[in-house]
């Protein structure tokens, strides 16, 4: 579904990402971990190209996303136009939910296919509707993301994703803005969209998702996919790092009080 060819990222003169090779397959599960500043947000940001990588190529389903940049970096505005494709095949879920805060919880979810689809207003908003029920918010349509809580909130940010019927979702660090309390509420829709067989990859700081939810496990340092394979194996194999990361990750688990 989602294929990386020798992808590198710099900022300025620090790379990034280093010579990633990756391939997605059809209804995975894929969970990145590892330290912080290894890369994974910024891997998860190139495959929709709201990152634009330095050198690399990007397929979603055999079509290849064509990028061209800008004397700074940025996407020319006829790649940026061309790219309408990838944007709603490849959907994403944020740490910080990015709802628009001056828009209801069903213009939200509507929003992406009216304007990036032309879907009519009356077919978006029973669509919404039927999603909002899915992840248990039909009856906060009305609300606005303020009057929300977090867990709420990220549901409406999945409903809103999967509003565009994309081949793939990209969700980074998903529950990390959550009191612990509401994490699970999140998880739940997830593991119920990863049994439906959608395509997800999910980076991630919750162990318990990554072990037994995916297919398979990226372990990532210093810009580099290390480890991959099935969690298992990955758990099973950890590296220095790995056990540094793991240690640290355990702590931060008792830190908040909840396994
Ligand atoms: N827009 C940017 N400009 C300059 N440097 C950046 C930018 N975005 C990320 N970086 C750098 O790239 C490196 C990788 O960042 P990235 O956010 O991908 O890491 P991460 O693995 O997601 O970390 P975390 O677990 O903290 O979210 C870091 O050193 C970061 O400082
Ligand atoms: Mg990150």
């Amino acid at each position: 579904m989602i294929h990386i060819r020798g992808l590198n990222k710099q900022f300025h003169e620090k790379k990034v990402l280093d010579q990633i090779n990756l391939e997605i397959r059809e209804g995975e599960v894929v969970s990145i971990i590892g330290p912080s500043g290894a890369g994974k947000s910024t891997l998860l940001r190139c495959m929709n190209l709201l990152e634009v990588p330095t050198s690399g190529e990007i397929y979603v389903d055999t079509r290849k996303a064509e990028y061209k940049t800008n004397a700074r970096g940025r996407l020319t505005l006829q790649s940026y136009m061309k790219l309408t494709w990838l944007r709603s095949e490849v959907s994403m879920v944020f740490q910080q939910f990015n709802l628009w805060p001056n828009k209801t919880v069903l213009d939200n979810v509507t929003e992406g296919p009216r304007i990036v689809k032309k879907v009519p207003r009356k077919e978006a908003e029973a669509k919404a509707i039927k999603l909002l029920e899915k992840v248990g918010l039909q009856e906060k349509i009305n609300e606005y993301p303020a009057n929300l809580s977090g867990g709420q909130q990220q549901r409406v940010a999945i409903a809103r994703a999967l509003a565009m019927e994309p081949k793939v979702i990209l969700f980074d660090e998903p529950t990390s803005a959550l009191d612990p309390e509401l994490v699970h509420e999140v998880l739940d829709i997830m593991v119920k969209l990863a049994k439906e067989g959608m395509t997800m990859v999910v980076v991630t700081h919750e162990m318990n998702f990554a072990r037994n939810v995916s297919d398979r496990v990226l372990f990532m340092e210093d810009g580099q996919i290390t480890m991959s394979g099935k969690p298992d194996e990955v758990f099973h194999l950890k590296n220095a790092r790995m056990n540094q990361f793991m240690r640290k990750i355990t702590h931060e688990v008792e830190l908040r009080g909840v396994n």
